[in-house]
């Protein structure tokens, strides 16, 4: 049997939801280069796209949105909850703890889709419910007048937010819709397999999404910048890490062997969020780490990935790094929840092999005996 350390290059399932070129520095959802939708289309409709497999018509977007909108509110127990622990409990383990407890009320039986159309809504008004608890700030309720983007900065500031915050915050989150097989995705395909339900699957991929080397490198990567604290310190820094044998991180990936195409965007957005707020010194900081970081890690495939550029515009639009990882949670459910409604179509529970190099036939000794 061979070993398939990380399970890399290994497939375990087809799909047509995204596709990755990762010599290219190439992503597509359903088709689509994530290019022209991060310029054209919204999160709504990008959601819409990714689990429905085309384009909405206007009328259809019109009630998709609709149907979004008033599924933001949560009750009033998971609202408390979230009051209570915020302060102190680390914001990954706030929402899954609040998705979990969304999951006890909904019954396990009924579409995938539906569903995750009521986590997705939801996710934001958690989220921005534990920034503010974090800020000792009273909560904000949901404005089912805003798009989802709008909203979600509503509800973390109390105010309307600036149309160029708006759209920073909506290229975000479609940017981070959906990834093909990532490690948060497979957490969540093998709680489907075995016939869970989606609010369990769900609860897995933000487990798995939390940790550094995944959707906790966004929180990091800013961490880094905050830490180097001027342009002239970054080769230092930078040479010092890496000479410790420390990662950089937001850089990097599995697939990707180029820049991740999402970073270039999120670059774009990152220096204009970055001018307008007086965070140029931080954007530079950045930009220097990326010009270092690819003279000595680019000969090896090592680019900056989405988490790189994805913190300071999350930063920029008010957020504790802590939070960054549940912004992005907020979005990928949306491809978490597609793939295990992919998945269940064709279902096969998912029960890899382990090789086994310990001994066998050992003498059982009693305790008094060892
Ligand atoms: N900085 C320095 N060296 C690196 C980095 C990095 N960011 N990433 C990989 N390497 C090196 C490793 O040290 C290793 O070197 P070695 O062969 O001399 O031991 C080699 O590249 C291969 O690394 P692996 O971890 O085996 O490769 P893998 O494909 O599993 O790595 C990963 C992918 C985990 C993302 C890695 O690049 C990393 O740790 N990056 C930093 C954390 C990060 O930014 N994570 C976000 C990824 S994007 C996302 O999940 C949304």
């Amino acid at each position: 049997m061979e070993l398939k350390k990380g399970l890399e290059d290994v497939a375990i399932k087809e799909t047509s939801i995204t596709f990755i070129d990762g010599e290219l520095g190439r992503l597509y959802y359903r088709g689509y280069s994530v290019y022209d939708l991060a310029s054209f289309s919204n999160f709504e409709e990008v959601a819409y796209l990714i689990w429905y497999g085309k384009l909405p018509t206007r009328k259809e977007l019109e009630d998709f949105r609709k149907l979004m909108a008033e599924e933001r509110k949560v009750p009033d127990h998971i609202s408390s909850f979230v009051r209570q622990v915020s302060r102190n409990a680390n914001p990954m383990d706030v929402l899954r703890t609040a998705v979990s407890m969304m999951g006890l009320e909904d019954s396990r039986d009924g579409d995938t889709i539906q569903k995750a159309i009521k986590i997705t809504s939801k996710m934001p008004t958690i989220v921005a419910q534990i920034q503010r608890t974090r800020r000792g700030q009273d909560l904000v309720e949901p404005d089912p007048n805003l798009s989802h983007a709008e909203n979600f900065l509503f509800m973390l500031h109390g105010e309307k937010p600036s149309s160029t915050d708006v759209r920073s915050m909506d290229v975000s989150l479609t940017l981070h819709v959906d990834h093909e097989m990532n490690a948060s995705t497979f957490a969540c395909l093998v709680v489907a397999s075995t016939l869970s339900d989606i609010y369990s699957s769900v609860v897995a991929g933000i487990s798995a999404l939390k940790g550094p080397l995944h959707g906790g490198a966004n929180s990091e990567a800013l961490k880094q910048f905050l830490e180097i604290g001027s342009p002239d310190n970054v080769e230092k820094y930078v040479l010092s890490r890496l000479s410790s044998g420390q990662r950089l991180m937001g850089f990097g990936h599995r697939v990707y062997k180029t820049m991740d195409p999402r970073a270039k965007i999120l670059r774009e957005y990152a220096k204009q969020l970055s001018t307008e707020k007086g965070l140029g010194e931080l954007f530079e900081i950045a930009q220097r780490v990326e010009e270092i970081g690819i003279k000595i890690l680019g000969n090896r495939g090592i680019y900056p990935n989405v988490d790189f550029y994805s913190g300071l515009v999350f930063y920029a639009l008010g957020f504790d790094p802590d939070v960054f990882p549940t912004i992005f949670a907020s979005a990928r459910v949306v491809g978490w929840t597609a793939h295990v409604d992919e998945y269940l179509k064709d279902n096969k529970l998912i029960r890899p092999k382990a090789i086994y190099v310990g001994d066998l036939g050992r003498r059982y000794v009693p305790i008094d005996e060892r």
